[in-house]
């Protein structure tokens, strides 16, 4: 494998010396999409959050501030990945707001209908099968809570395809698939459906709203 896709496949599961090089670049590179993601959240004072694959914690911050009665609990598998969101929420984490810990989506070693909203910010392409670990969202967020995913991707542009070719076990899903994996999970109910970009389900209801 050459060093670029080496380096690529690093977005999976950050590992050793280039997966710390990109987690860096992580915080970021993905912080307008993540920012204008988030500014579609519905009206909500959560409890708890589930931020999924967390990479580089930034996001998991931003929850953090956007929700100042919340707590955070940041999830990612890749060891690189964890180091670096304690390191950029030290604070948030000294003052007991957000957590880190490292651990698989498909297999969440979180308690059952306990977290308000959960968040997925540029990660599900990488996730082992959409319908199991959508499943795992469903079983801990408490009934008629949030899910909402924010993908750059649609599954069908160009760039992110190429992408596909060459970073192992890459999947960029389109809307409908998205949305067949999160029905069969138990989210229902589709309130909009304008956009490919963005994906958000809120109290049960699944909705697509526009990108930027
Ligand atoms: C492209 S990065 C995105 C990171 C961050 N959400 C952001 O927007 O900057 C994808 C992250 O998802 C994590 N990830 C992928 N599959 C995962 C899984 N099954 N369980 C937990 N984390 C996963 C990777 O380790 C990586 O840190």
């Amino acid at each position: 494998m050459g060093l670029y896709r080496k380096f690529v496949n690093q977005t999976r599961k950050p590992e050793g010396v280039l997966g710390k090089v990109m987690v860096n670049g992580m915080n970021g590179g993905h912080a307008k999409l993540a920012d204008w993601g988030m500014s579609y959240l519905p009206d909500l004072s959560p409890d708890k959050i589930a931020e999924l694959g967390c990479g580089g914690g930034r996001n998991a911050g931003e929850l953090a501030l956007k929700y100042p009665r919340s707590q955070v609990f940041a999830i990612d598998y890749s060891e690189v990945s964890v180091a670096k969101a304690k390191e950029y929420n030290s604070k948030m984490i000294e003052a007991g707001r957000v957590s880190v810990q490292q651990g698989d989506v498909s297999n969440l070693k979180l308690s059952s209908e306990t977290y308000d909203l959960a968040t997925a910010f540029e990660t599900i392409y990488f996730w082992p099968g959409l319908d199991k670990c959508f499943g795992e969202v469903a079983r801990i967020l408490r009934p008629g809570g949030t899910f909402m995913i924010v993908n750059e991707s649609d599954g069908k542009d160009e760039a992110s395809l190429k992408y596909e070719k060459i970073i192992d076990g890459m999947k960029c899903y389109k809307s409908e698939d998205i949305k067949s994996a999160l029905i069969t999970a138990g989210f229902t109910e589709l309130i909009d459906m304008c956009c490919d970009y963005l994906l958000c389900i809120e109290n049960g209801k699944l909705g697509y709203m526009k990108r930027l």
